[in-house]
């Protein structure tokens, strides 16, 4: 059925300026863009963004850029929202993204494996988790009628 998942353009993508590209292939793939939110992650909140990597060699790292500048948090709907902005979005690493998924956004928008200008989440619960985290008002289901 209709779903929604948290997609957020990240630091590398937005200061490249990126952002309305991004938005549009994700409007032309069929996203409706329910809340889209520019805002800056101090390291505290994206390490508590991130918690689940705590530990992890690249986590330091991975705190480090997403504080290093503005993100862009959106609610995206769509049948399926969740796997199919995954599959939009390609595999995690950029350069394997060039390779395996030259379309995808993160083959045109990344920068490594780090700086790869999108995330989505991974599952129901992490969509949950991960829109309450950003857009603490948002009405999650059941989707209004005629909203
Ligand atoms: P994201 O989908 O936001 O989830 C975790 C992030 O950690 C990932 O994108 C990358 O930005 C970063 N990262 C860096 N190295 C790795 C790695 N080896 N495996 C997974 N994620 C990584």
């Amino acid at each position: 059925g209709l779903e929604k998942t948290y997609a957020m353009i990240k630091p590398d993508a937005v200061a490249a300026g990126k952002v309305d590209d991004i938005l549009k292939i994700a409007e032309d793939a069929g996203f409706v863009v329910v809340r889209r939110q520019e805002q800056r992650m101090d390291a505290v909140r994206a390490g508590e963004f991130y918690a689940e990597h705590k530990g992890k060699p690249f986590y330091a790292n991975l705190v480090g850029f997403m504080s290093s500048g503005p993100i862009v948090a959106c609610c995206l709907a769509k049948h399926n929202a969740i796997k199919d902005w995954r599959a939009l979005m390609g595999p995690t690493n950029t350069f394997t993204a060039r390779e395996d998924a030259p379309k995808s956004l993160r083959a045109k928008f990344g920068t490594d494996g780090t700086r790869n200008a999108t995330h989505g989440s991974d599952s129901p619960a992490s969509a949950m988790r991960e829109l309450k985290f950003f857009f603490p008002n948002l009405r999650l289901d059941p989707i209004p009628e005629g909203a």
